[in-house]
């Protein structure tokens, strides 16, 4: 039996949950205080490139390797309109955004996100308009995207130079309707013959897309499920992703309550594939709907008042989060259950990427890396693969809101001879011996580890003291008898991959 300060984690190469699907690692950038403008875009930085984006923030989140990256919003989508933002710069309207109560200059626009996003090896995701927007608009940005040429919106894209077609293929159906903040929130019958209008015309246009319909965006709503079963219900056979978005946080400094917040990051997603699966088995639909997560993070400290209102500001300074150990740590829990729901989650976008709840902070000429930077970094360069199913077996507590955890949250992915395991140490106080046992494989060796750790679960960088929570090196693992046993410090976000022979 373990004892109080060891683990062991049991897999077997044969118990498969499905391939990782790169996209879970997705990033998502709103036109949302200084997201975009003094976080990519910058062109007075003495760090811009001949696009007017800032080449540090831009080499950091390639650290990050993001696949596919939301944009333009987010709540801002809600009142967007994409032909404001095309064509020549000096020929774009400033706008009031509602949603954040900002200026948009729309200097930067659709057309310029696409370049970056081929610059940087991004899968553009885009939103459109169901708030304020029409099917037709929302189809005709289609056009103008994905369509070769000879008709008026592809035409136009032509005109702007942009000769070949931009050839988006994943589109989101608005934002977080079900919300009562959102502009245009409508019941869900509405919203679900809303979006099911526009797919149909969107897919008349280019049917090589595909398409994630607005579901739950919160579970502490009034309408959480029975609004994703309405939609599907209505809407299953036009789209291919149905979304959840979660933010999380430690409003009462409860760090051990605070970390097992995953059990019920696991049961959301559990719960809306479960909606996905009842539709598809009794309305006999001919494909199963996937999820999309595409927006989640930690957010609560810069979550209200000056934090979430522009006051009719360009590029306010708003929510703009300062991440300590714990929230790293929360972060590896997300990716953690990404990954063990990899049959059900296809796609997931960290929200944001630069100064908006984000892993990135600029002021003037300068860049930040927070905390939550490492274990994403961790992970991605470990994200290919098949997910494992996995046992823990090992002490836990029970926490206040979560119910009972281990102490130890797991995830795996296997690739070829190479397994990756991810682990976090939720012991405020006490390391922990991993041992990590294959059923049917030996492990043979340790390729390379990372850990991110500290005793203080408050700790953030600052511009003061950067280097305060990174992640290092980790070579405290003994291979014995076909097994590995990590030791793990207190409060740690562990990334390594292991050497294995079947
Ligand atoms: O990511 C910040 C905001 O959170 C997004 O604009 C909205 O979709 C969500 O409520």
């Amino acid at each position: 039996m373990p004892t109080s300060n060891t683990t062991t984690v049991h897999l077997h190469t044969a118990f498969k949950i499905d391939e990782v699907d790169p996209r879970i690692f997705g990033g998502f950038l709103e036109h949302l205080g200084r997201a975009v403008y003094e976080g990519v875009y910058e062109p007075g930085s003495v760090h811009a490139d001949d696009m007017g984006c800032r080449t540090d923030v831009l080499e950091a989140l390639k650290r990050l390797r993001f696949t596919a990256m939301r944009y333009p919003g987010g709540n801002f989508v809600s009142g967007y309109h994409w032909q404001d933002a095309v064509g020549p710069k000096e020929k774009r309207p400033v706008n009031r955004d509602l949603a954040w109560q900002s200026l948009e200059t729309n200097e930067f626009g659709p057309d310029e996100f696409v370049t970056l996003s081929e610059r940087m090896d991004w899968t553009p995701m885009l939103a459109v308009n169901l708030g304020t927007g029409t099917p037709e608009e929302a189809r005709n940005w289609l056009e103008y995207c994905n369509i070769e040429s000879g008709s008026r919106w592809a035409n136009l894209r032509i005109e702007h130079g942009y000769q070949k077609p931009h050839n988006v293929r994943l589109w989101c159906l608005g934002n977080e309707m079900d919300g009562p903040w959102q502009i245009g929130h409508v019941p869900a019958q509405q919203y679900a013959i809303n979006a099911q209008q526009t797919a149909r015309m969107m897919k008349m246009c280019d049917p090589n897309i595909e398409l994630v319909v607005c579901g739950s965006c919160a579970p502490e709503l009034p309408t959480y499920l029975e609004w994703d079963r309405q939609i599907l219900e209505h809407c299953r056979d036009d789209i291919e992703y149905l979304s959840l978005h979660r933010y999380v946080g430690n409003p009462e400094g409860d760090t051990p309550d605070y970390l097992a917040v995953t059990n019920s990051i696991d049961r959301q997603i559990e719960a809306t594939d479960a909606v996905c699966r009842a539709v598809h088995h009794t309305k006999k639909t001919r494909k199963r709907v996937h999820l999309s997560f595409d927006e989640w993070n930690v957010w609560y400290r810069a979550r209200s008042g000056e934090h979430v209102d522009g006051r009719g500001k360009f590029a306010p300074p708003l929510l703009e989060e300062v991440y300590n150990l714990e929230d790293a740590l929360v972060a590896a829990g997300f990716l953690n259950s990404f990954i063990r729901h990899a049959d059900s989650v296809k796609i997931a976008n960290l929200a944001q990427i630069v100064n908006v709840i984000a892993p990135i902070l600029t002021k003037g000429d300068q860049m930040l890396i927070q905390s939550i930077f490492y274990p994403i970094e961790m992970y991605s360069k470990r994200r290919t693969g098949t997910a494992l199913q996995l046992q823990v077996e090992g002490p836990g507590y029970v926490s206040k809101q979560y119910g009972e955890v281990k102490t130890i949250d797991a995830s795996a992915i296997l690739n070829g001879d190479e397994l990756s395991v991810f682990l976090v140490n939720r012991d405020v106080s006490k390391p922990m011996d991993v041992t990590i046992k294959l059923g049917n494989a030996t492990v043979t060796g340790l390729v390379n580890a990372e850990v991110v750790y500290g005793t203080d679960p408050q700790a953030a960088n600052s511009y003061e003291n950067p280097n305060a929570i990174v992640s290092r090196a980790h070579s405290d693992i003994q291979i014995c008898s076909g097994s590995a046993t990590i030791q793990l410090p207190p409060l740690s976000v562990y990334a390594g991959t292991l050497k294995i022979q079947r």
